[in-house]
This record gives C-alpha cells, structure tokens and sequence, in this order.
C-alpha cells in the first residue's frame, strides 16, 4: 500500500480579505504537500474557510449584509488565492456547507454521549476577536483600566446558558499525549509553552452560544449554537468525509499527519482539539506545527495600521515563484519575520537571478553551442565530478529528515543553495570555455555532470516553485513521468537527447518607472 499523508492548513475567516499572512500559511502546506507527493505518497492536502462567529456575523452586519452573503464573497477571495498562488490542495472545506454541519453535529453527539458535555451558565470574559474566552488572570489591563486579551483584542463580560465541556477531565490525558508524542506540538517553544498552561490546570470550556445565531446549531438544543472554535476545528474531519467513519477517504487519511497553523492558535489546536478528540474517542492527529508571524518591515499586519499586503500586489509585482521562494527562504521557519521591498529584490537578483538562473543559464547555452544543442556524452568521471552529482541524492535525504520532523523548509533552501555555490564553483574551475580548446573530451564531461545536477537541482527545487522548475526541467527534456524524487537517481540524461533553445528562468527584479 502506499504510504499517505493528510495534510491541512488553517481555515481562514471570512471578516476580511486574505493577506501575506495567510498565503504564507498555505504555500508552506502546499510545499509539504508537493514535496510529499513528490516522494510518491498519496496526499490529501486541505485549506478551507472559518465562517461562523459573532466576528463575522459583526462585520457583515457594519456592512448591510446578511452573514451567509458576505462569507460567499470571502470565501471566494480565499478560493481565488489558493489558485493565484498554485496551491494544490484537493480539498476545500466551508464550514457553511451541509456536510460540515452534518460532521459538527455528529462530532457533538459523539463527545455527549460519552457524557463530556453538561449544560449550565456562562459568565466571563469573551474577545470577539480572538473568538477566545479568558480567565481574569489572563487579561491585561489597557487604557482607563479596561480589560484586554493577551492579544491587545477588547473582551466584554458574556453572561449565557451554555453548554460545556469538561475540559478540566482531560490534563492528565493531553500532558501523557505531549509527553508520549514529543513530536505532537512544534516547534519546541511552542510546545513548551502548551505543556505549561495545561499544567496550570484546565476549566470546563463553554461551547455553545445563545445570543446570536450564526453557528452550526447545537442538536436537540434550541436557541444554542456552537461555539466556533468547536465547529471550525472539526473541517479537519469534514475533509476527509466524517461522519461516514467507512468513507474510503477517511480510512485512508485520518489521522491527520500535520496540521499547519500559525502560533496565535496553538492552543486550540494543541490543547481543546485533542480533547474534543478523546472526549469522542477519535484519533488524534499527529502533529501540529505553530509555524510564526509575518510582520510588514518590522510592523505587525494588521487593518487598522492599514499595512495588509494583498497577495494579489505581491504576486503581480515579484511574479509567484519568487514569492514563494523569498517566504521560505527569508525567515526561517518556525519563526517570525518580515517582508520588505529590499529583501525581496535581494533574494530574486541573488538567489535566483545570478545564483540558480545564472547555473542553469551558462550551462544550457554552452551546451548550445557547443555541444549542437544535445546532451553531451561525458567521458570517465572523476571524483569531482561524481561528488557534484551525487550532491543531490545526499540533498533529498537531508531534506526529507528535516521536513519530517520540524518543517525545514527554509534549512532546504538554504542547504540547496549550498550546492547551487559548489556547482557555480565548478564551472569556475573546471572552465569549460578555455577546455574547448585544450580539451574538448573533458568539456562535455564537465558539461554533462553540470546539466545532470541542474536536472537533479530543478526537481529538488518543484515544490518550492512549480512553474519555474518545470520550465527548467523542460529545457532539459526531462520526460514528464520523470519529474518525481525518483528520478534523481533513476532518470539520468541521455546523451544525444536535443534540447530546446534555452531561455533565462529567473530575470532580476527590474524597478518600476515612478
Ligand atoms: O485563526 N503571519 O483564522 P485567521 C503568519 N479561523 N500567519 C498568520 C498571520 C501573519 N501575520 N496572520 C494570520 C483563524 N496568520 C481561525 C483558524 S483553524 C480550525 C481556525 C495565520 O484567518 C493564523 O495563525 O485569523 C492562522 O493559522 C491562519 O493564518 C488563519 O488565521
Ligand atoms: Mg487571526
């Protein structure tokens, strides 16, 4: 059987267009999902849209819409960027559709029945930004002594009949789950900060809501509707077909074997969805990675600070690949950073330009004209030579190992540049201009071993930046059912072959007229 691997994104809100911060989020999962498939795994790859709550039900009412109407709109931004930005995901879940309350509901029912839910009355503190309760001692005290939420968001006092869950039953089960799966929770500040405030101890969480209706309703329960986090975090079982426990999608890919979310909502994810999870008896995902915060040159994204970098503007100014590739590259993963004009530029004309596109570009035009235009027998390989090869089959190894366990992607990147130096060092060396003329043997030698590695580069290079590599592996006339990792190894040039005319790959930044 082959082995598979379910991945999810985050689900968006749909209170306000999709940002850098987002498209981050979802080229990250689409990197891991293509890397994956790469490496011959079938994957279901899900994102989707967040669209119940009191925030969204708000921002709909301050714009004369009803809740339904405006969330088709937002949603359709969301839909629209994950094509803008070449996201492969097979799946997209809104959490207004049919089968997504069927799912929610069912997932109730499950966690009732097993006798984790009891109804009585909420009172305390609700951030409609967060859509997050908190104690009074988590609150902060802001302007005229008001009360804030950890995340700066106005709390107002909520008083209710709810439902609960009884969260404060499950400590010891999620402390044993952390300390069981040391890989549950990345990276490890993220984790350790979870396994503290569990240790703190866990209260009962209200789940339901009476005084606004847009939410799934709770069942046999009028007047309630889920909390949202309780509906939302349930799309990652909707994806894959719950509650049709027998669909064939949801034998084969629950449990989930990442969840990519950002670290503001860690929590839900590392502490109420494991168990919600248990309380249902369902198993639990595998991991969930709490990847960090863009911010816009040193300021935090944000509608107000009026600094949301549309992924439109991105895309259309530094073209898609580049973007991709600065994201993963500039900030290393896990953490947080920023994004600026500069950066981006530096990255494109170094990184890409004179780097990987100046590799590819000298090697194919020599071999142009040198060569007619086809892959060049190579004589007997030297150390040297097999060394740069075989570069790549050490590369994959490393790359999977670190996307396995933490995410690497930007230790793959910076780890693939490493050889894209060795290989520009190579043809430094080795020369083969002046080898024209002195030795015309050993010049296509040193040719052939160049374009096998830009071959092998360009596959290790697809997830990152689909198009691009393609395009490379197109002038290299690599067929396309050798495309995968296995063909790094498996698919070697074949002298002879015509290739076509070659063309620059990664033009440098050219500056808009003002
Ligand atoms: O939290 N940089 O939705 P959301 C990096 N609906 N990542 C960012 C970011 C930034 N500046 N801003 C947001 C929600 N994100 C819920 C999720 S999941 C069952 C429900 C990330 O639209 C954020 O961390 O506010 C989250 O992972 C995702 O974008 C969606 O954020
Ligand atoms: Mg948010």
């Amino acid at each position: 059987m082959t082995d598979r691997f379910y991945i999810t994104t985050a689900i968006y809100y749909v209170n306000g267009s999709p940002h850098v911060g987002h498209a981050y989020e979802m080229i990250a999962s689409d990197v891991v999902a293509r890397f994956h498939r790469l490496d011959g795994r079938d994957v279901w790859f899900l994102t989707g849209t967040d669209e119940h709550g009191q925030k969204v039900a708000r921002t709909a009412n301050d714009q004369g819409k009803e809740p339904r109407e405006f969330a088709d709109e937002i949603a359709a931004e969301y839909i629209a960027m994950a094509s803008l930005l070449n996201i492969s995901n097979d799946e997209f879940v809104r959490t207004t559709e049919p089968r997504h309350y069927d799912a929610s509901q069912a997932l109730w029912k499950a966690i009732k029945d097993n006798g984790y839910i009891v109804e009585d009355t909420y009172g305390g503190w609700y951030s409609i930004r967060d859509e997050a309760y908190f104690a009074e001692g988590e609150l902060t005290k802001g302007e005229g002594g008001k009360f804030l939420a950890p995340s700066g968001a106005d709390v107002e006092w909520v008083e209710e009949p709810s439902f609960f869950f009884k969260l404060s039953e499950f400590q010891d089960r999620l402390l044993k789950h952390y300390a069981d799966h040391p890989d549950f929770l990345l990276p490890e500040s993220r984790r350790n900060e979870v396994v503290k405030f569990v240790e703190g101890g866990l209260n009962d969480l209200s789940i339901s809501r009476t005084t606004f209706d847009w939410g799934v309703p709770v069942p046999d329960a009028d007047g309630h509707v889920m909390y949202v986090w309780l509906d939302a975090l349930t799309n990652y079982l909707t994806g894959v077909g719950f509650p049709d426990t027998d669909a064939e999608s949801f034998k084969k890919y629950w449990p989930a074997d990442l969840h990519m979310i950002g670290k503001d909502i860690v929590r839900f994810h590392a502490v109420y969805w494991p168990a919600f999870l248990m309380a249902a008896e369902i198993e639990l995902p595998k991991k969930v990675f709490g990847h960090g915060f863009l911010n816009i040159e040193g300021q935090k994204m944000s509608k107000s600070v009026g600094n949301v970098l549309s992924p439109d503007a991105l895309v259309e100014t530094y073209g898609l690949d580049p973007i991709r590739y600065f994201l993963l590259r500039e900030v290393p993963f896990g953490q947080d950073g920023s994004v600026s004009h500069e950066a981006i530029v530096s990255r494109i004309d170094n990184d890409l330009a004179n780097d990987f596109g100046n590799l590819a570009q000298r090697v194919l035009s020599m071999i142009n004209k040198n060569c007619d235009g086809t892959v060049p027998e190579p004589g007997e390989l030297q150390k040297k030579d097999t060394d740069l090869i075989e570069a790549c089959e050490n590369l994959l190894d490393n790359m999977r190992a670190w996307i396995a366990r933490d995410i690497g992607l930007t230790k793959c990147l910076t780890e693939m540049w490493r050889v894209i130096g060795d290989a520009n060092r190579y043809v430094d060396g080795e020369a083969p201009w002046t080898l024209k003329k002195t030795d015309p043997d050993r010049m296509k030698t040193v040719l052939f071993v160049l374009a096998e590695t830009v071959r092998r580069l360009a596959i290790l290079a697809r997830p990152f930046m689909p198009d691009s590599a393609s395009a490379m592996l197109d002038q290299l006339a690599a067929g396309e059912d050798a495309r995968d990792f296995a063909a790094i190894t498996q698919a070697r040039l074949k002298p002879g072959t015509t290739l076509p005319k070659p063309e620059g790959i990664f033009p440098r930044f050219v500056e808009a007229e003002a």
